[in-house]
Parts: C-alpha cells; sequence; structure tokens
C-alpha cells in the first residue's frame, strides 16, 4: 500500500510551527544578509535621526529625491524627510490606509495604527497621501508615476504581505542606486522574508549601506 507521507505529516503536526520557520530564515538571515553588510555604517538604538542623516548627505550626497513611504501612520518619518531635503525638484508621497493595519502582526492586532482615516497635515506642497490599502493604490500610481531623481522607498508596514506586495510592484521602477529602508527588518517573517522572497524571484543584487542594530536597515539596489 502506497505510504501518503504527506497526510500522515499533517497527522502528526497538524498546527503550523512557527518556531521552525523562524530558525529556516534566521539560517538564511546569516548566510546572506551578514555577507553583504560587511561595509555598513551601524548605528545603536535612538539614533534614527542620525541614521537618516548619514543616509541623506553621506549616501544621496543631499541631491533631490522621489520619496515613497509605504506605511505613514502619523507622518513622522516623511515629515523628517521632507524638512531634510529641502529640493523643490524632491517628491514625496506616503501611502497608507490611514485605519490602522489590514492584518494582526505578531501581538499587535489588525487595525493598530489607526489614525481614524485622518491623514497628517504636513505644510509642504512637495508631500502628497494616497490613502487605502497598497494593493488598492499602487498599480494606478505607478501608471502614471516616473522617477525623477534617485528612489528612496521607506517600507514601514510591518507586515509580509504588504512589504511583498510593495517590492514586487516597484521592481519596474527600481535602478541601480535605489534605496530601500526597512524599519522591522529583524522581524524574520515579515519584513526579512518578504525582501528575501523578493530579491530571489527577481534576482535583484543589493548591499547593505547603513543599520541600527538589526531593526533599521538601508539597502542599496545595485
Ligand atoms: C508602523 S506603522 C508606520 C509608522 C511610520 N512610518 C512612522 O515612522 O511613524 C505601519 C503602517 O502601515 C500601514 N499598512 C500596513 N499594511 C498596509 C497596506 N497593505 N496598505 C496600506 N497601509 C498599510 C498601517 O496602516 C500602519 O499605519
Amino acid at each position: 500500500m502506497k505510504i501518503n507521507k504527506k497526510s500522515i505529516s499533517y497527522k502528526i503536526f497538524p498546527r503550523f510551527l512557527g518556531s521552525i520557520d523562524k530558525h529556516n530564515k534566521n539560517i538564511i538571515f546569516q548566510e546572506i544578509i551578514i555577507k553583504k553588510s560587511k561595509k555598513a555604517k551601524v548605528f545603536s538604538k535612538g539614533q534614527r535621526l542620525e541614521y537618516f542623516n548619514f543616509i541623506f548627505k553621506d549616501v544621496i550626497g543631499d541631491q533631490p529625491i522621489d520619496y515613497l513611504e509605504f506605511g505613514v501612520f502619523k507622518g513622522e518619518s516623511i515629515k523628517y524627510w521632507s524638512k531634510l531635503n529641502k529640493s523643490p525638484k524632491s517628491r514625496f508621497y506616503g501611502f497608507d490606509t490611514f485605519t490602522g493595519l489590514p492584518e494582526d502582526w505578531k501581538r499587535h492586532p489588525r487595525g493598530t495604527f489607526d489614525t481614524e482615516g485622518n491623514i497628517p497635515k504636513i505644510d509642504d506642497t512637495r508631500v502628497h497621501f494616497i490613502k487605502g490599502l497598497f494593493q488598492e493604490t499602487l498599480y494606478d500610481f505607478l501608471r502614471t508615476f516616473s522617477p525623477q531623481s534617485r528612489l528612496v522607498i521607506h517600507l514601514d508596514a510591518d507586515l509580509y504581505s504588504s512589504t511583498l506586495f510593495c517590492l514586487a510592484q516597484l521592481d519596474r521602477i527600481f535602478n541601480p542606486g535605489s534605496l530601500i529602508l526597512f524599519d522591522e527588518f529583524y522581524d524574520l517573517q515579515n519584513e526579512f522574508s518578504a525582501f528575501y522572497d523578493y530579491i530571489r524571484s527577481h534576482n535583484s543584487k543589493f548591499k547593505i549601506i547603513a543599520r541600527i542594530g538589526w531593526s533599521q536597515v538601508a539597502i542599496e539596489l545595485q
């Protein structure tokens, strides 16, 4: 009689084993990511602004940018970047539901980071907000948007699904030199997994240029 290995395995382990998943991802993290970060500038916890300043001044060289942020919440980061970069040629776009996370994320239930639909008030005509799920707004945005300056993509959506969707869609506008900033890269099952699945499926080359521990990680595409 033919033994159905898959159904036997499912009978023994009927539940998803997150710890095994994390362990496997950690092997990938150690083998791939650590090697790519040998020359990265390392900042310590609490140095978020110094990290942004380094990317802007030393990496971008105070040039105009096209800054796209996915996961805006109250707009702290996009506000800081728009103040940092004063070039009239720079453009800043912030994407968010403004009703919070569309799925549970770790201990945070769906709806966390809800601003009750309110978009941040930033007195700068270069800053634009696009309200709605990325999965419902990004296609249309990319239909008319073409980069005019170096791309800075800030991915702060926490979730695997949201992050992977953005990376796969943005691939068509990425260039060597495009920068991708992650906010929770240490999260092996979410932002890290999304990044790994993206580079593997799109055969993308990259290096890590700066990081704060392993939470905020700045990547330059090659
Ligand atoms: C950690 S918060 C962003 C914090 C912000 N970048 C800052 O520096 O203050 C994560 C945000 O991602 C948004 N988000 C996650 N997945 C999304 C999706 N698929 N579409 C739209 N917004 C999403 C949530 O609504 C939430 O506001």
